[in-house]
């Protein structure tokens, strides 16, 4: 492809480190797209024959046809994608294939393919990420009044609704989704046409090759157009944030799941046993998703750290680009798909949740807002007040709810007997009805908006 000044071939070691072609063969429908949308402007723009064009259609749409099918031979010693494909064109349809690489480079030839592949994973995890909130929406519905212990520091804080802390996540992944699609947004330019680095002397359309790639312009500037991979960071922090979230349900599935909790339990679909101890039943697909943010996110360091640094324009470190970011595109993508299923297949014992949050004093706080609302003591003294209380509580073994109106009395001689319909837990999450509070009502509205915006 481009030996015209060379006398020898390349180091069998030399192939070996420069060849791409294991990696970015995924690119071959993009590949394909480009070169179509690529050559019909050369034609349109009397560059190259309307015949030509034509043979070059026919013979790319024959190529797409012996990949789709498998038997397309890719070869390293032809490097990458780019060229396997030119390669098998020239057998194909011979000379008009050579007039395919007019206008073009493979720099600006890889970056529209890269950047086509990468708009497409933003949309499908898009997609995915939408199928986690129905997932997450559906148990908010089931559970929108079901009691659990809401926790601060993993210390009983107070009671809260898993359809609360179902929807907590809903709204973590929406602003996930709407990340990628501003990343989409903003790569949605189309680099073709900037060549090596300088632009063609060549009356090309950069918008006709924009248009019918679906960019919504082309770039503006030659340099920047071939030497830029912000597109693909800004894809893998999206991710990398996004898997940051995922491992953090996960981990919480892991809790609840552990016999100590009991909070719910994954069906045999998605539990693993032991090899030795047959009692296990193990959370694998969720500690999974829990580790997946290291690969992801060691995926964005890894790209930033291959550009870093790199003057204008295209220097071949960025061919490395592509490795970490498909790794990244399908973890992602893995992570999402096994958290929606095991979302869906969680059972969430309901008793266990309404015992734990009994525990621990989690009604402390509405035992404070009594004192404040019905004493008008100010919060400062009726945390004071209460912190007693529950020291009583503790010295003797029992709940607040299950004190004696004298105990209270001790300590505050105003507390009146309506004291205790405050404390229960049901009580306790009913009360916080302020906007964005756990009260069922509110998750039951919430459940609504995100039903109806899902739909
Ligand atoms: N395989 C290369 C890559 O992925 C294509 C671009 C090669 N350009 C070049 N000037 N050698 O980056």
């Amino acid at each position: 492809m481009w030996g015209g000044r060379f006398e020898r071939g390349p180091a069998a070691i030399m192939e070996e480190i420069n060849a791409s072609i294991d990696v970015d063969k995924r690119l071959w429908r993009e590949d394909i797209e480009g070169s179509k949308a690529h050559s019909a402007m050369l034609a349109a723009a009397n560059i190259i024959s309307a015949a030509d064009a034509r043979a070059i259609k026919k013979g790319l749409d024959m190529i797409a046809g012996e990949i789709a099918s498998g038997d397309f031979v890719f070869s390293k010693r032809l490097e990458d994608i780019h060229m396997n494909i030119e390669a098998r064109l020239k057998d194909l349809i011979g000379e008009p294939a050579l007039r395919l690489h007019t206008a073009r480079s493979r720099n600006d030839q890889v970056a529209t393919d890269f950047r086509l592949y990468v708009r497409r994973a933003c949309d499908e995890i898009g997609d995915a990420i939408r199928e986690l909130q129905r997932a997450l929406v559906a148990k908010a519905a089931l559970h929108a009044a079901t009691v659990m212990p809401g926790y601060t520091h993993l210390q009983t804080a107070q009671p809260v609704t898993f359809g609360h802390h179902c929807l907590a996540y809903v709204e973590m992944l929406e602003r996930d989704r709407t990340r990628f699609l501003d990343a989409r947004k903003r790569m949605n330019e189309c680099p073709l046409g900037a060549a090596a680095l300088a632009g063609v002397p060549y009356p090309i359309d950069r918008k006709k090759t924009a248009k019918a790639l679906k960019f919504d312009r082309p770039t503006a500037n030659s340099l920047d157009s071939v030497s830029s991979r912000d597109f693909a960071l800004e894809t893998l922090a999206a991710a990398s944030i996004c898997a940051g979230h995922l491992s953090r349900l996960a981990e919480e599935i892991v809790l609840w799941t552990s016999p100590h909790f009991g909070f719910a339990r994954l069906t045999d679909a998605f539990s693993t046993g032991s090899s030795i101890m047959p009692q296990k039943r193990n959370p694998d697909a969720a500690e999974l998703c829990r580790a997946k943010v290291g690969r992801i996110a060691g995926s964005f360091q890894s790209l930033l750290i291959v550009m870093k640094g790199l003057p204008l324009a295209y220097s071949k470190d960025m061919q490395e680009d592509k490795a970490a970011t498909f790794q990244a595109i399908d973890d992602i993508g893995l992570a999402l798909a096994a958290m929606t299923g095991m979302i869906g297949d969680l059972v969430v014992n309901e008793k266990a949740m309404r015992e734990a949050a009994m525990r621990g004093f989690s009604t402390a706080t509405d035992l404070a807002d009594y004192l404040v609302r019905k004493l008008g003591m100010p919060f400062r003294q009726a945390h004071h007040a209460t912190g007693a209380i529950v020291a009583i509580a503790e010295k003797n073994a029992k709940r607040l709810d299950q004190l004696k109106l004298a105990d209270l009395r001790q300590i505050e001689p105003r507390v009146a007997a309506d004291v205790f319909e405050r404390l229960t837990v049901d009580a306790s999450v009913a009360a916080r009805a302020s906007y964005g509070g756990t009260a069922p009502d509110n998750v039951r509205a919430e459940v609504a908006r995100w039903q109806e915006k899902l739909k």
